[in-house]
């Protein structure tokens, strides 16, 4: 241990790691007011009809959707929206056991999709979610830990220095797929699963360390649902006050989702709403227990009058329990299928902007605060990325293949590998620098010089998408 004792004298500040407020995720959830997700976009898969070894972002439009880009999310945080869930599929992505890696190709897109939500000022949800190998069967448990724990230790790398505005959702809607039990709320066997998948998540998170350790992390029921079954089995972990439930309610059913014999184009009963949200405050939100609706949307059924009062209505009572709600959008108007788009993403038009006012007027006076956005796409391409890049090069030390931390000093996590100590990827020192901003709810920058703004209170740099304080 001696040469890490010396090596810590240098205290040389990680470029990269930003401080994190180190907040609840009950006071996290109060930030955020109203969410947008990147429906069938990141999550689309098409291993049987592309071929993923030659090109790995094909998938992104094999669904009918455009290139996400910078513009969308500026535009969406124009409109209000300040949270972004990013609902992204690894299958196809990643190889085989017993290392799972990620391509560089995939894991690189994601990244820039993050960092265009979080350029707006906003926050993101980035998750795991039409995956084929986590369907919630005892005989797939074995097996599905081992590449769930592969997975997230690879993408908690990738993010390890970002800070309190990407939120990590561990899985979407684990189910029973092709089960009787599959949408009935579940059985023993698929609690079982969803539970210690659940925990293995929020263990393997915790113990990449850096900003993950205090990383704010959501955890879906079984299949998301939110139904007496899925909610009474479910398990909330104890001790950690930066774990949200993940519930998904397309409510009222035959108003919002179904699509068969029953459906109703009008909305006129809250009764199935109001239930919805009773049944989440009696379990969580009385208990103190922070949720956030990933998902809900209803669909286009030439009814957008009606669809405003839905949204309204709905968005009320979420906003009463201090619930965000994260509306589904999957870029889809017209058709068979799920017509659930609202904002056409290649002209940015808002093709229903009755909903947005649906939306809008439910927060009431909970509307978004305006955040601070980075204003030049310069800035987003000096970004720095120390993705493939670790602190302990510039100590003569090389990177970690793994993510195993056996010393943590001022410069980072450190692991051995072939005998010789090796620098964690995107891990953090104990040092953070601190500095006046963070009175002001911003981070000190660790590593910009160069300001971007000035104002009274001082110099201001952008480190990750947010502010940050010039020390
Ligand atoms: C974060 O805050 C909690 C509760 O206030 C406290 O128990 C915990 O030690 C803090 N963690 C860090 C890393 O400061
Ligand atoms: C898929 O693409 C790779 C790389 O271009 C190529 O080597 C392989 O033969 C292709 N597979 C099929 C089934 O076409
Ligand atoms: C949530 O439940 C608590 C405890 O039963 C109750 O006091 C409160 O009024 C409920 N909130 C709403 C908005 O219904």
């Amino acid at each position: 241990m001696k040469f890490l004792n010396s090596l810590s004298l240098l205290g040389l500040v990680i470029a990269g790691c930003e401080a994190m407020r180190n907040i609840s995720s009950k006071e996290l959830v109060k930030e955020l007011t109203i969410g947008w997700s990147l429906g069938n976009t990141l999550d689309a898969s098409c291993v049987e009809t592309l071929n993923y070894s030659k090109d790995q972002t094909a998938s992104e439009t094999c669904w009918g959707n455009v290139k996400t880009t910078q513009e969308l999310y500026y535009k969406l945080s124009d409109l209000g929206f300040n949270t972004f869930r990013i609902p992204t599929t690894w299958s196809g992505h990643f190889g085989d056991a017993p290392d799972y890696k990620i391509s560089d190709v995939w894991m690189k897109r994601v990244h820039e999709v993050v960092d265009y939500a979080l350029n707006t000022g906003g926050y993101a949800i980035l998750n795991i979610h039409h995956e084929t190998w986590n369907y919630a069967f005892q005989k797939n448990l074995e097996s599905a830990k081992k590449i769930l724990v592969a997975i997230w230790k690879q993408i908690a790398a990738e993010f390890g220095d970002y800070d309190e505005h990407l939120i990590f959702e561990g899985m979407n809607e684990p189910r029973k797929v092709g089960d009787p039990a599959e949408w009935t709320g579940g059985d023993q066997e698929g609690w079982n699963f969803v539970n210690e998948m659940n925990a293995l998540f929020v263990k393997t998170i915790r113990a990449t360390g850096g900003n993950n350790a205090n990383r704010h992390l959501m955890i879906p029921t079984y299949a998301a649902s939110v139904n007496d079954g899925s909610i009474n089995n479910f398990k909330y972990p104890n001790g950690d006050d930066k774990v949200i439930v993940s519930l998904h309610s397309y409510s009222p059913y035959n108003f919002a989702l179904n699509n068969g014999p029953g459906a109703i184009s009008n909305f006129y009963d809250g009764n199935e709403i109001d239930w919805v949200m009773n049944t989440i405050n009696s379990s969580f939100i009385s208990k103190g227990i922070p949720v956030i609706i990933g998902e809900f949307v209803a669909m286009n059924r030439d009814n957008e009058d009606d669809r405003e009062r839905w949204q309204e209505y709905y968005i009320k009572k979420a906003t009463a329990l201090g619930i965000p709600c994260v509306i589904w959008d999957n870029g889809y108007f017209e058709g068979e299928g799920e017509r659930f788009g609202i904002i056409d993403r290649k002209s940015l038009n808002v093709i229903f902007p009755k909903l947005i006012n649906g939306l809008m007027k439910g927060l009431g006076d909970e509307k978004p605060k305006t955040t601070i956005r980075r204003t030049t796409t310069t800035t987003v391409q000096v970004q720095p990325t120390i993705n493939n890049e670790c602190f302990s090069t510039r100590l003569g030390y090389s990177c970690c293949n793994g993510f195993d931390v056996l010393y943590t000093d001022n410069d980072g996590q450190w692991g051995v590998e072939n005998g010789n100590w090796c620098g964690i990827k995107s891990s953090c020192g104990n040092n953070q620098r601190q500095c006046w901003s963070e009175r002001l709810g911003y981070p000190c920058c660790q590593y910009t010089t160069n300001a971007e703004y000035t104002d009274n209170d001082g110099r201001w740099g952008v480190e990750n998408g947010n502010w940050c304080g010039i020390y």
